[in-house]
């Protein structure tokens, strides 16, 4: 089994939004992903997916409807196809020396295996890439999880936003890491040892973003 960081493309919005619907209230339409993928010159999503070593090939049947496929939807669809399942996806926006991470989430039948930290060092590593000065997200307080993995990386609460969500008008605190060079050291470490634990690819924190 492969674990791979890439980034989002339009063909993985289907199980992107599957996750979505289970973790967030309200969850984000179809067209708010189209639109960070395709049109957004800040946004810069991510899944985490897994490729399964014992899928067998396509047949040369299925090869060929793929082909014609693809043919089809030249210029009108995307050009690339998600092949493995999605575990999780994130989003982060960086506008001037600030990244923001917009969206964070597992599967919740994937939980606790370390899938999150991944997604999470991904977009750390995706900020240092575009030179953010720090990186800044919401999370609720009721959230300890969530919150528990970004002081791992060094974030902290900074101020509590009042009423911030609209479904149930549950505060938020707002949380930053600044990006400075203790601070990527420490990420430094932290990614490693991801690295050795998971052995995931990484086509996405130092990759150059690819649209659809
Ligand atoms: C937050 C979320 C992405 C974490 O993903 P995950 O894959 O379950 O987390 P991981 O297994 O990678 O764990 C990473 C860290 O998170 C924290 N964590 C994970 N599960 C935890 C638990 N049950 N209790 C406390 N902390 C926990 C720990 O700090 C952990 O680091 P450690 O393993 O060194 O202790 C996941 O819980 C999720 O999708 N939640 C719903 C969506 C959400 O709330 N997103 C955040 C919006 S701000």
């Amino acid at each position: 089994m492969g674990l791979n960081l890439r980034y989002m493309q339009l063909a993985d919005i289907r199980q992107v939004a599957a996750i979505d619907v289970i973790c967030f209230e309200p969850p984000w339409s179809y067209e708010s992903y189209t639109f960070e993928i395709t049109e957004s010159d800040v946004s810069h999503m991510v899944v985490l997916d897994q490729q399964s070593d014992e899928a067998p090939p396509p047949s040369p049947r299925r090869q060929l409807l793929r082909a014609r496929l693809r043919d089809k939807l030249r210029g009108h669809g995307p050009t690339t196809y998600s092949t493995g399942e999605i575990l999780g996806y994130g989003g982060l926006w960086k506008v001037d020396g600030e990244a923001h991470i917009s969206t964070i989430a597992i599967h919740p039948a994937n939980r606790g295996l370390g899938y999150g930290e991944i997604l999470l060092a991904g977009m750390f590593g995706k900020a240092l890439q575009l030179d953010a000065e720090y990186i800044v997200l919401e999370v609720r307080v009721s959230n300890s999880v969530a919150q528990s993995l970004y002081q791992k990386y060094g974030f902290n609460r900074v101020a509590r936003k009042k009423n911030y969500y609209r479904s149930d008008n549950e505060d938020a605190w707002d949380m930053r890491v600044s990006l400075g060079r203790d601070t990527r050291h420490r990420f430094d470490r932290l990614y490693e040892k991801l690295r050795l634990q998971h052995g995931f690819s990484d086509a996405y924190s130092r990759a150059s973003r690819r649209r659809g």
